[in-house]
């Protein structure tokens, strides 16, 4: 499916513009290119090292572990005092974020809970800084609710592949197999963009990245 948001060549320009990362997380970009594992993309990795040394976050909710890589990379940002718990439903991911974890030496500050987000949302004590969406985009509109009660007034909530590589422009632009996700996205992207309760940025970064802030 080709990426509608950004110019390839202007995103490889930007890309070659980025600071390289080293050790365990240079090893883990590696590993999650072949076989592919989606992990957050440089320049959103990147962008949320600036974001998070303006607002310097203590506790974040991450939806969507995979095997760690940014549980990892926020963690090195937040420091020694920083918290994170993250979820994960597929076992085999989680076997392998709690080795890169340890290997990390962070996991006396990262929690994996294993499970379905929709139904350990419920069990996890907040409230958080940040709240990091990365799972199934189709399911963000039904996590929100829970999110938005575990994230503090004043913190951010942040969704990632919020634009899908540009088909939630239209519907005419998503495959057969995607619609009823484009459609969830869209109908989330109204939800975050209209809430009373948050103010909302959406940028063409990465796969798109949802930027909104608890207003109460
Ligand atoms: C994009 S990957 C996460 C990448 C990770 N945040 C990173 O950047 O390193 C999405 C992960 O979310 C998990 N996932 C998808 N839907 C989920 C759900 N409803 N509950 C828990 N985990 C879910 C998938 O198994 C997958 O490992």
């Amino acid at each position: 499916m080709e990426d509608r948001i950004i110019y390839p060549e202007l995103n490889e320009y930007l890309r070659s513009q980025l600071p390289q990362h080293e050790g365990l997380l240079k090893e883990l970009e590696e590993y999650a290119a072949d076989p592919y594992v989606p992990i957050i993309q440089r320049e959103v990795a990147q962008f949320l090292k600036v974001f998070f040394s303006y607002s310097s976050p203590k506790t974040i909710l991450e939806v969507g572990t995979a095997i760690g890589y940014s549980a990892i990379y926020f963690s090195s940002l937040m420091g020694s005092g920083g918290k994170i718990v993250t979820i994960e439903r597929d076992p085999e991911m989680i076997e392998k974020a709690m080795a890169n974890i340890a290997r990390a030496g962070f996991s006396d500050r990262i929690t994996v809970v294993e499970g379905d987000a929709q139904n350990v949302l419920g069990t996890i004590d907040g409230p958080f800084d940040v709240v990091f969406l990365d799972a199934a985009k189709g399911q963000y509109g039904k996590f929100l609710p829970k999110c938005l009660d575990l994230l503090k007034t004043g913190g951010t909530l942040i969704t990632d592949n919020i634009l899908y590589r540009g088909i939630v422009a239209s519907e005419e632009l998503a495959p057969r197999k995607h619609i009823t996700i484009a459609r969830n996205l869209r109908n989330y992207i109204y939800e975050i963009s209209h809430s009373a309760r948050l103010d909302t940025t959406i940028l063409p970064l990465g796969d798109g990245l949802g930027i909104s802030r608890k207003l109460f």
